[in-house]
């Protein structure tokens, strides 16, 4: 990527966990970010938090449907509010927790929309702006993709897609020496965990503090990643100091994953 104190990064999931704490790390390097959330006040609040007002981090609020038009709409609020584009950050998204069969229809459909649609419309609609020998995409995963959890079916299913078209955008993309990468991450420290351990309470009849006990032991390494711990990572792969890697994916889950890296 481009030095820091010009780097305009789309951030979307921006206004809470994970993409907040990366947007963070962003406003703290001195370059600017734009953050998607579905609320504009929320994310007008979230941007003002981000920089003290000194307008480096811009609110959007845009629900991100899988759409094409929604995501042109996003980018293009992005690049006006800071002049440009120079990276994009996906990370809005969820992970319901439900085995496949019981999972409903209307839940497969909305979570394949926001996360592989949604992530997937976005880099679609951001690639035009992105500048050749400088631009690069990051997208926010989870070890599902590696690992598959029948009780996180469909977060299973879309991680594994977005692991392959990561790659194959890498390779596609690679004439114009822009970079497409991924992060795994395992459970989080973030409000998605706490939503999630409300699914397994219900999932396994066990109480939400048992759920959550059980998540923050899932790891050797026996603590959860925090949503900065995430951030490290992305902000590294979106540094000059990786530019040398690319169509890979970094996995930050304590030492979860089983097989091979
Ligand atoms: N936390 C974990 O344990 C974990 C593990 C593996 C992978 N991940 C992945 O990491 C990514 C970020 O997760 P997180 O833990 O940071 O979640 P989070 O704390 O719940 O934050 C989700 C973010 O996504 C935004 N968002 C959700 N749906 C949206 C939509 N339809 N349109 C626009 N924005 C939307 C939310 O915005 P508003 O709230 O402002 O609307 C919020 O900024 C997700 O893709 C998730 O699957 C998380």
């Amino acid at each position: 990527m481009t030095k820091w104190d010009e780097a305009k990064v789309l951030v979307t999931g921006g206004t809470r966990g994970i993409g907040y704490a990366v947007a963070g790390l962003i406003i703290e390097s001195g370059g600017q970010a734009a953050i998607v959330g579905t609320d504009q006040g929320r994310a007008t609040l979230a941007a003002h938090r981000l920089d003290g007002g000194q307008g480096r981090a811009h609110g959007i609020g845009a629900r991100i449907d899988g759409t094409e038009a929604s995501a042109a709409r996003l980018v293009n609020d992005a690049v006006r509010a800071m002049g440009g584009l120079t990276a994009v950050v996906n990370a809005a998204g969820g992970a319901t927790v439900g085995h496949a069969l019981e999972t409903p229809w209307s839940t497969w459909q909305h979570d394949w929309n926001v996360k592989f649609w949604g992530y997937f419309a976005v880099i679609r609609a951001a690639v035009a702006h992105l500048p050749a020998g400088l631009g690069v995409v990051v997208n926010v995963l989870g070890i599902t993709g590696k690992d598959p959890n029948p009780r996180l079916a469909a977060a299973t299913t879309i991680n594994g897609a977005l692991r392959g078209l990561t790659k194959i955008l890498a390779d596609d993309l690679a004439p114009r020496r822009i970079r497409v990468l991924a992060v795994n991450p395992g459970a989080t420290d973030t409000d998605l965990l706490r939503l999630m351990a409300e699914g397994y309470a219900a999932l396994q009849n066990i109480s939400r503090e048992q759920a959550l006990a059980g998540l923050k032991a899932s790891g050797p390494l026996g603590r959860l990643p925090t949503a900065r711990d995430i951030a490290q990572a992305v902000v590294f792969l979106l540094s000059e100091e990786a530019r040398m890697i690319t169509g890979t994916s970094i996995d930050i889950d304590g030492g979860s994953h089983r097989g091979p890296a």
